[in-house]
């Protein structure tokens, strides 16, 4: 079975084409990073008006891609929930008119939990050239789903069939990576420039906390990035009313790859903290990371260290947002529950994980 997955929930235009929701047949991702990084963060109505334009152009060259025509298509995944308004409407209006025009299934399918998909994809076409797992985690399996918009600790039983353990209480640990960037003056997305930057500093060199919660799995990242805005406004020696804006440009070089590390061992190791309770205290038979930070090395390999199982990474293109991983949920959610009406099928911009468990 050919899924079409389609994405648009925030600032990257994506489809791409799975077969059965293992087989990469093509893979197509047109980023706004360039447009909105002038603005420092992504502005709404600029990121609809982008997916306008290029929505068409990036779903006909994952056809051409694959070599395909829309007969070749079984089934249309998109992006229902949760995102940006005006994002998810452009891929949701647009795949409910390609499958009333084809006649072909329409799947809604939540984004948070698509991330995770993207450990099923374990094969593909010559074309696509990606790092792929060699082999599809087992159930149960615990999810840490760590994003710009999410960081939640999620047991999946099988396909639709999960609970959330725990999940952040404030901010999302890829806000913090991106806030923590803007404090100490490094570019939008923050997390791939501070990852870069930590690799030249010491994480040893700022003692910055970790947050106390009452949940044993929840998250809270507001805490570590005031902290790191305190702390640099004591090393560079101003007080609080100092605008924080122009912070940055007091840091020496040294000091900005310093703090850059320092945050990002102390993310990363929150997130292994929990996610190795929840390890201990769950039993799954796999781990997998997903969403964006999932790209991260440093989580990577401190996972891989505290985890005593092989635990095999999802390539970084498709940890980002993508629509492979659209498509590959598209397959699974075909398989257990009907099509969605293509004339009635709403955007759920605010839509949580806990309640779209699909299959029982
Ligand atoms: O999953 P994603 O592409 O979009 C959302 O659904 O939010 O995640 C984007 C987030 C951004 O906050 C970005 O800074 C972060 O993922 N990110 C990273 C890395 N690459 C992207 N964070 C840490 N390390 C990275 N290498
Ligand atoms: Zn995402």
């Amino acid at each position: 079975m050919r899924i079409l997955g389609i994405e648009s929930s925030c600032d990257e235009t994506a489809a791409a084409i799975v077969e059965n929701g293992t087989h990469l047949v093509s893979n197509v991702v047109r980023t706004q990073i360039d447009i909105h990084k002038q603005y420092g963060g992504v502005v709404p109505e600029v990121a609809a008006r982008s997916h306008i334009e290029v929505i068409n152009p990036v779903i006909d060259e994952a056809l051409k891609q694959a070599n395909m025509t829309w007969k070749d298509i079984d089934g249309i995944a998109v992006t229902y929930a949760p995102g940006l308004s005006g994002s998810l409407l452009v891929g949701t209006l647009t795949a409910r008119t390609i499958a009333l025009r084809q006649n072909i299934p329409l799947y809604p399918i939540h984004h948070v939990e698509a991330h995770v998909y993207a450990n099923f994809i374990t094969s593909q076409a010559d074309t696509t050239q990606l790092q792929l797992p060699s082999t599809q985690p087992k159930f149960p399996m615990l999810a840490l789903i760590v994003s710009g918009g999410h960081s939640q600790l999620v047991l999946f039983k099988n396909h639709g069939d999960y609970e959330l353990l725990g999940q952040t209480q404030d901010d999302a640990v890829g806000e913090a990576f991106d806030k923590v960037a803007k404090i100490i003056g490094l570019p939008y997305p923050g997390g791939p420039s501070i990852a870069e930057a930590a690799l030249k500093g010491n994480p040893n060199k700022y003692t910055l906390p970790k947050a106390r919660l009452q949940g044993a799995y929840d998250f809270s990242f507001s805490g570590l990035k005031t902290a790191v805005l305190r702390a640099v406004q004591h090393e560079v020696g101003v007080d609080t009313s100092f605008p924080s804006f122009k912070l940055a440009a007091l840091l020496s070089e040294t000091q900005r790859n310093d703090f850059a590390a320092s945050f990002q061992k102390t993310a990363v190791e929150t997130l292994v903290d929990k996610a190795y309770k929840a390890f201990l205290d769950h039993s799954p038979a796999s781990v997998v990371i997903a969403g964006g930070v999932a790209a991260n090395s440093e989580l990577r390999r401190q996972l891989s260290e505290r985890i005593p199982l092989a635990i095999e990474y999802a390539p970084m293109q498709l940890c980002t947002d993508n629509a492979a991983m659209i498509a590959s949920l598209g397959y699974f959610y075909a398989q257990k529950a009907a099509p969605a009406d293509p004339l009635a099928l709403e955007i759920q911009p605010s839509l949580s994980m806990t309640k779209t468990a699909w299959a029982k």
